[in-house]
């Protein structure tokens, strides 16, 4: 495979940020949600990945995400994961925002706390919490037991679900990192979910050089100066030559 010949080195930057989708994770045989073989192409979210299915049926709701993590957990970080990590390590300035809840992120940096710790935007698939206590814990069980607290309510994922509102912290802190980057790479995302897909823009009012790598076109590829198709894993390499 030869490398792709790309405009941007990561060498040429002092503060990376990278905004990350399902499309980093494809290629450790996670399935994106949109795309072909897409979660949200075989399951209705309104069934499975809602407060309302939620409420009206939590161990419908939880018998998928059991089945999510049982998948995930056999899944390993890829070579896309383990450069950005690299960078993580290499250059502390750089920081991942990512819109994914697989956890892959952070188990490619390892042991190593970045300076910038992982935003997660969407939760984790590796966390739970009790809305009836406000308390939130990680979670590695497989499948997730016990369902219920000790308060007796249910555990729910502590995931961003769709109508769900995101962490005011974690916007707030994920704006902090577009307003000083010098470099905003989004990695794998489709570009239609709001709030994230508007960030980047905040890095492009500030003067970043904006790169979005994916396998084709988005609705907000017009907004990037630099539009690298192919596979994450592959222009990420190029990218770090
Ligand atoms: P929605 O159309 O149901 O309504 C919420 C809208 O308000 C969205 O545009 C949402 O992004 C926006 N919003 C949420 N919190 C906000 C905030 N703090 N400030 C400003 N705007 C805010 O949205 P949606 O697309 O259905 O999903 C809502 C969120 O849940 C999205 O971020 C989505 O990616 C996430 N989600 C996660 C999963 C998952 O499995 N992790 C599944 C579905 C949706
Ligand atoms: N390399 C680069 N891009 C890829 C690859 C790959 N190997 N494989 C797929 N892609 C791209 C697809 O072209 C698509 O644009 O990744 C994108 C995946 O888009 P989605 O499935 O919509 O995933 P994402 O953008 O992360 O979804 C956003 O929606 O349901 C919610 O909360 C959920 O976080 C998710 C959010």
């Amino acid at each position: 495979m030869s490398t792709p010949d790309v405009p941007v080195r990561f060498a040429d930057f002092q503060r990376i940020v990278f905004f990350t989708g399902a499309g980093l994770s494809a290629e450790s045989g996670i399935p994106t949600y949109r795309g072909k073989g897409g979660i949200w192409t075989e399951y209705n979210y309104e069934d499975y990945a809602c407060q309302r299915a939620f409420e009206r049926n939590p161990n419908k709701v939880w018998d998928f995400h059991d089945k999510r993590r049982g998948f995930v957990a056999e899944r390993e970080p890829n070579q896309g994961h383990s450069i950005i990590a690299e960078l993580q390590r290499s250059h502390p300035d750089t920081a991942v925002i990512t819109q994914n809840i697989d956890g892959l992120h952070g188990l490619a940096v390892g042991d190593t706390e970045p300076k910038h710790p992982i935003v997660e935007l969407h939760g984790s698939l590796w966390r739970v919490r009790c809305d009836a206590e406000g308390t939130v814990r990680p979670d590695r069980s497989v499948p997730m037991s016990p369902r219920t607290c000790s308060c007796g309510a249910y555990f729910r994922p502590d995931i961003v679900w769709f109508e769900d509102m995101l962490d005011s912290r974690n916007i707030a802190r994920a704006h902090e990192l577009l307003q000083r980057c010098d470099l905003l790479v989004s990695v794998g995302t489709s570009g239609v979910v709001y709030p994230a897909a508007d960030m980047p823009r905040i890095a492009m009012s500030r003067g970043a050089v904006t790169v979005e790598i994916n396998l084709e076109d988005t609705p907000v590829s017009s907004s990037y100066q630099h539009r690298l198709r192919g596979k994450a894993s592959d222009i990420l390499a190029a990218m770090s030559i």
